[in-house]
């Protein structure tokens, strides 16, 4: 454990970092960094909707600056299974994307009043490297899991809190992350759009399988992010204008995006993906 901060330095690297941002991350204009500059709430809060937010929001930080190490481990799997390399590149560029997430969760916690830090494991798991299966199997199964489940999901979630949102610097931060995730998840849908017409049957059965296993995993770490209490009317109503969608909401929502979207994706690609949501739980 240890104290995540994600604040900028003031080392000679800070200019190519503002560069980063402003050029090769960049998504349109203004930044949300602009906009969270002088930045205050619009409307007034009560203490408990304004403790609860930078709750989901330092909660937010510590997961997006988790993610930048995922996509970052990505990277030799995709060298070692001869992945094209535009997606080499962009695995680096997601994982930059994921840290800029993370300073702005932060910077969404400074709005709200509070200290952008949080108490967290700052060791990073490595990823699984799947030895039942060929090199680009195990490179597909990861892809598949960050881009077609996890970044779908977020996607599906953060157009929802955008439509919430009421304050105009969250709405910025919110929009920015909606972007990005919008590419995160065009990854998996790439990959396995190249890859599945090239499966073997074997490697397809493996993957079926593996889906079982990925499913169970992705509804544990939604759950886990989306704590299933509630809140008086008037509290939701503040949160959902801060940015913050009550956990049955988005559990609710979580369910819907699997059923509409990411299940019957998967299975235009050929897997066998509603029967194995089915039996995840097997
Ligand atoms: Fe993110
Ligand atoms: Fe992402």
């Amino acid at each position: 454990m240890g104290t995540l901060r994600v604040a900028v330095g003031t080392s000679p690297l800070r200019s190519e970092h503002e560069r980063l941002i402003r050029t090769a991350l960049r998504r349109g204009d203004p930044s949300p960094e602009d906009v969270l500059a002088g930045a205050r709430l619009e409307a007034t809060y009560s203490e408990r909707a304004l403790r609860l937010a930078r709750e989901a929001w330092r909660a937010r930080m510590v997961h997006e600056h988790r993610s930048a190490a995922v996509f970052a481990r990505l990277l030799p799997q995709l060298m070692r299974a001869e992945a094209a390399l535009e997606y080499r590149t962009t695995v680096l560029r997601m994982g930059m994307d994921e840290l800029r997430h993370a300073a702005l969760c932060g910077r969404v916690v400074e709005l709200l009043g509070g200290v952008a830090e949080a108490e967290a494991e700052l060791a990073t798991e490595p990823l699984p490297d799947h030895e039942d299966a060929t090199p680009r199997e195990a490179a597909l199964r990861n892809v598949l899991f960050v881009g077609c489940l996890s970044e779908t999901v977020a996607l599906a979630l953060l157009a929802e809190e955008r439509e919430l949102t009421r304050e105009p610097a969250i709405a910025a931060v919110v929009t920015q992350l909606e972007a990005d995730e919008v590419l995160h998840a065009r990854l998996g849908w790439s990959y396995l759009g190249e890859l599945a017409p090239q499966l073997t049957d074997e490697e397809r059965a493996r993957t079926d399988r593996y889906l079982r296993v990925a499913f169970a995993h992705l509804e544990r770490e939604m759950h886990a992010a989306m704590p299933a209490a509630t809140v008086d009317e008037p509290t939701r109503v503040e949160l959902e204008a801060l940015g913050c969608m009550l956990g049955v909401e988005g559990r609710a929502l979580f369910a819907e995006t699997m059923d509409a979207v990411v299940l019957p994706r998967l299975e235009d690609h050929g897997l066998a993906a509603r029967r194995a949501w089915a039996e995840r739980r097997a």
